[in-house]
């Protein structure tokens, strides 16, 4: 257990509110100031909402500088929004997306000391400690899970396992050969090592694992408790996107596994309704937007981030929470006017004891309106009555709980393709 006065804690984690927040204020300052002298887009972007850096007194006056979003990094590929000359730039990473071209970022050496001391404190929240092992199977190369979770074990003092994602049959013996304490992998990949870990006969819950820090994508509670029954570990939540660091914007504390502890010395938080861009009070639900306050060669201001959530106090930390993500605004599906994201039909799926946590949400439209096919997979072992059972349990609870119909398919059990990084939930058959 970390307590606030834990010789563990650094200084950032043992500030007071007051003196947080005035760390941030100064932080804002310095951080809209190089935005506005090194980048041309903030420097238009400010100017046209007639703002100027020193506009900002306090933190509240945040919310008069304009939004910064995806397509304007994309319009600005690739390098647009750095703020140093190149020669200081030392790493650079990108996200791929869906379509078009990737977003590119770019990290000065003290950008990489500080993303690896945030990744640190992260593992350290999660229970890491010095001199354990940390098996890493988020992917390596231009995806910042990699390497982002690599340098933050270093930093800890962990000896690192860079074994990137794929090659599951290694993974499963990597962990049995070389006892990791840690492992760090998006929580659908654990499933995929999961499986292998029956395929050869071992039990997961004898594993050397004891920690498992799961990010990268949308999960839940039921999902949480899917994975530490099975192999016997706490499973904790880290957050983060390339365009902010990567990962450890925020991460669970193991002592509380209440939702996840931004480190707001270095990320400052918002939430806004994502119809108006108004700024909401903590504890509302909305759109969650970033403003880095330490990062040399891309500060980025009032980011949209589109993922949904709200800001909770401190607990474990004095800094403030965010509630798990419930999803992404751009993976939510409206069926029938009912919003519903891949979350919420996880959580449903996970009461019904014959059905695996593998699936895919089929949307079509086959005549005027969207209909949702819910492909789950039956658990190894369920009778045919048990898999009846809960296809009809399943489709009631979706109902009541979420107030669509859906029709389910129940794959046998390997049915479902395994995700080597982050899972892909929807696939959209609607015509064009
Ligand atoms: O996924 C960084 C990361 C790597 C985070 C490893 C955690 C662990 P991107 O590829 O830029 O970066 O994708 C960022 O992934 O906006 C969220 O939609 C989603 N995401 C990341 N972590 C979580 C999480 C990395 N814990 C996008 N829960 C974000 C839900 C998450 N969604």
């Amino acid at each position: 257990m970390v307590d606030a006065y834990s010789p563990l804690l650094d200084a950032g984690e043992r500030l007071s509110r007051a003196a947080l927040s005035a760390l941030q204020l100064e932080r804002l300052k310095s951080s809209l100031s190089h935005a506005y002298e090194n980048t041309k887009h903030y420097r238009a972007a400010f100017d046209a909402a007639g703002v100027k850096p020193s506009d900002l007194a306090s933190l509240a006056d945040l919310s008069k500088f304009p939004f910064t979003t995806k397509s304007d990094l994309r319009a600005n590929y690739p390098f647009g929004f750095f703020a140093v000359p190149q020669s200081e730039v030392v790493r650079i990473h990108a996200s791929s997306g869906t379509t078009g071209k990737p977003t590119v970022v770019g990290y000065t050496k003290k950008d990489i000391e500080v993303w690896s001391s945030v990744v640190a404190r992260s593992i350290r929240a999660a229970g890491g400690r010095p001199g354990m092992k940390v098996h890493v199977a988020y992917g390596y190369g231009l995806f910042t899970g990699g390497l982002g979770a690599h340098y933050g074990a270093e930093a800890l003092g962990c000896t690192v396992i860079p074994m990137s994602g794929g090659q599951t049959e290694k993974q499963v013996q990597l962990i049995a050969d070389f006892e990791p304490e840690i492992i760090m992998v998006t929580p659908s990949y654990m499933l995929a090592i999961l499986d292998e870990f029956r395929r050869q006969g071992l039990d997961p819950r004898k594993s050397s694992l004891k920690i498992g820090i799961f990010g990268a994508e949308p999960w839940t509670e039921a999902m949480r408790r899917e994975i530490e029954e099975a192999f016997a570990i706490d499973a904790v939540d880290i957050y983060g996107l390339s365009e902010v660091m990567g990962p450890g914007v925020a991460n669970e504390c193991v002592e509380t596994k209440d939702g996840l502890t931004i480190w707001e010395d270095h990320f400052y938080p918002e939430i806004i309704d994502p119809e108006t861009g108004e700024t909401l009070p903590d504890g509302e639900l909305g759109e969650l937007v970033f403003t880095s306050l330490t990062k040399e060669a891309m500060p980025i201001i009032r980011y949209r981030t589109r993922d949904l959530t709200r800001l909770l106090p401190g607990t474990a930390r004095v800094m403030r929470r965010i509630e798990r993500i419930s999803g992404r605004t751009d993976d939510m599906m409206i069926i029938r006017g009912v919003n519903v994201f891949p979350t919420q039909i996880e959580e449903q799926i996970l009461k019904e004891p014959a059905l695996a946590p593998h699936y895919v949400l089929e949307i079509t439209r086959p005549g005027r309106m969207d209909e949702l096919k819910v492909i789950v997979e039956q658990r190894e072992g369920a009778s045919a009555t048990d898999v009846l059972a809960a296809s009809k349990g399943l489709r009631h609870h979706v109902k009541t709980m979420i107030g669509i119909s859906v029709a389910v398919d129940v794959a046998p059990p390997g049915g479902i393709e395994r995700s080597l990084g982050k899972a892909k939930r929807i696939r959209d058959l609607r015509p064009r």
